[in-house]
């Protein structure tokens, strides 16, 4: 099962993602995922990324199209990926063409998670996220049993650096921009399928599971 996962910032792509990978046990490639990761451990990589991130602008295509290259030439990739928040540009969409034809392997879906871009200022300064096993939360629409704290793991819940209410901004302006031309690439390979990201969390999966079903 080869998958894209696209949507603006704050959508639920890593909300559904969480739950994609457990059911159909295929590997879960965010580039954001990856970036923090450099981040955290001071590489090259983390440092070129950083200041882009910290002002809600996408990293050069340069860099991003050559960590998602490696990522999918690993052996873990050949039962399938769930690719989230990559590609997010024309350009990402057409060198993940040229490498999945290098690989000879073709997109199943791409499942664009539709909301409205008005709701999600508040979804992304009300997220939290375990330090420990990365599941993540909102204060009002997915609140934790016990505060500050994961239901899943016990471990301690953080605020992502970049979902302050100026970061949010710019990332929604870059994102909604960058967004239809994309749309529209997929839409013409016939690949892309909508879902509507403004139900609950249960219902959104339910959805995708529905499409997905149909692959099998
Ligand atoms: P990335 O990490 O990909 O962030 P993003 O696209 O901004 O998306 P988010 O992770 O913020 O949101 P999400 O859609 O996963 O929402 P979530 O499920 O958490 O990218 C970060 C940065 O890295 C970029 O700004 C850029 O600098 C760089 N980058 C990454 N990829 C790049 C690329 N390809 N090219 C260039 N640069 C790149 O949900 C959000 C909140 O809402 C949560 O609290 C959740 O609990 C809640 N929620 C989820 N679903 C629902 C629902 N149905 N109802 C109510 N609440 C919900
Ligand atoms: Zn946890």
């Amino acid at each position: 099962m080869n998958l894209v996962l696209m949507g603006l910032p704050g959508a639920g792509k890593g909300t559904q993602a969480e739950r994609i990978v457990e059911q159909y046990d295929i590997p879960h490639i965010s580039t954001g995922d990856m970036f923090r990761a450099a981040i955290k451990s001071q590489t090259e990589l983390g440092l070129q990324a950083k200041s882009y991130m910290d002002k809600g602008e996408l990293v050069p295509d340069e860099v991003t199209i050559g960590i998602v290259r490696e990522r999918l030439s690993k052996d873990d990739c050949t039962k399938g990926f769930l690719l989230d928040g990559f590609p997010r540009t024309v350009a990402q969409a057409s060198a993940l063409e040229a490498i999945l034809a290098e690989l000879e392997r073709q997109i199943d879906f791409v499942i664009n998670i539709d909301v409205d871009k008005n709701i999600l200022m508040e979804r992304l300064t009300g997220r939290r996220i375990c330090k420990d096993c990365g599941a993540t939360y909102h204060l009002v629409f997915n609140p934790p049993a016990k505060e500050g704290v994961c239901d899943r793991c016990g471990g301690e819940l953080y605020q992502r650096a970049d979902d302050n209410q100026e970061t949010v901004q710019t990332r929604l302006e870059v994102n909604v921009k960058q967004t239809q031309p994309l749309l529209d690439f997929y839409e013409d390979k016939g690949y892309l399928r909508n879902i509507n990201g403004q139900q609950d969390i249960d219902k959104v999966f339910a959805n995708i599971q529905e499409l997905l079903g149909s692959l099998q």
